[in-house]
């Protein structure tokens, strides 16, 4: 089984408060992008590296991402959302010879390689989009209309039944140029949830915390800290 990754990194992370689009925010020095596909490179799903590894940057910074991942990692301009920069990326995997496809948000920098490798080995063992995903530690209501001074509750949502999902996610290739082909024109928040509109089964498996995603400057010290502990 070869397996290739798609690494989306062409968000600008306004919420971050940065100058630099998120990905090329340094963490202990390293940017962003680079710490993801760093980890997502020493995996060794199926006892192999990866086949291909395609990045999506904002347009103006293709060639800086280039330059910063080296002549292995293929680069392409993204979309205005991210599942359209998915899409773009898809159209850049080699054309033959890749079986199944993870697609990682870059935003997930220090999602460690034994999270890449758990995904790929249940896509191998039949399960044709796989999740990783952890349980809620909150008490989750539903609320109704209302502002800032106060909304009703219409339920509590049953948090055992719940899981806070991340990526990287992984396909068979197949199933993934599928459901994004039929979703093309309805957005989803995530690639599994293109997957979920064809009727077909997704699976969960257990997620990572370090796995969490670098929205606010309050995730970036943490990434910080990780990446002290981590040693890189
Ligand atoms: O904005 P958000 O954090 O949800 O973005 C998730 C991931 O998708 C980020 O890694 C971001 O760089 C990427 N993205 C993208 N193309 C876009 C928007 C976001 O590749 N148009």
């Amino acid at each position: 089984v070869s397996t290739a990754a798609i690494l989306t990194a062409a968000g600008s992370g306004s919420r971050l408060g940065h100058a630099l689009p998120k990905a090329l925010v340094p963490v202990l020095a390293v940017p962003v992008v680079v710490h993801a596909a760093r980890r997502l490179l020493a995996a060794r799903p199926a006892g192999l590296p990866l086949a291909a590894l395609v990045v999506t940057a904002p347009a103006e910074h293709v060639a800086a991402f280039a330059e910063l991942l080296g002549p292995d990692v293929v680069v392409v301009p993204g979309g205005s959302t991210r599942q359209e920069s998915v899409a773009a990326a898809l159209a850049a995997l080699p054309p033959d010879g890749i079986d199944v496809v993870l697609v990682h948000d870059a935003a997930r920098a220090f999602a460690p390689a034994e999270l890449a490798e758990r995904v790929v080995a249940a896509v191998e063992a039949g399960h044709d989009a796989v999740v990783p995903g952890l349980p809620v530690a909150d008490t989750i209501k539903r609320v109704g209309p209302g502002g800032d001074d106060g909304r009703p509750v219409n339920a509590t949502v049953d948090r055992a039944e719940l899981r806070a999902v991340q990526t990287p996610q992984g396909f068979t290739r197949e199933l993934l140029e599928r459901a994004h082909a039929a979703g093309a024109d309805a957005p989803a928040t995530d690639d599994a949830g293109l997957v979920e509109r064809l009727g077909l089964p997704v699976w969960v498996v257990p997620g990572d915390e370090r796995a969490a995603k670098i929205t606010t400057p309050r995730d970036l010290a943490i990434a910080q800290l990780l990446a002290t502990e981590e040693g890189s």
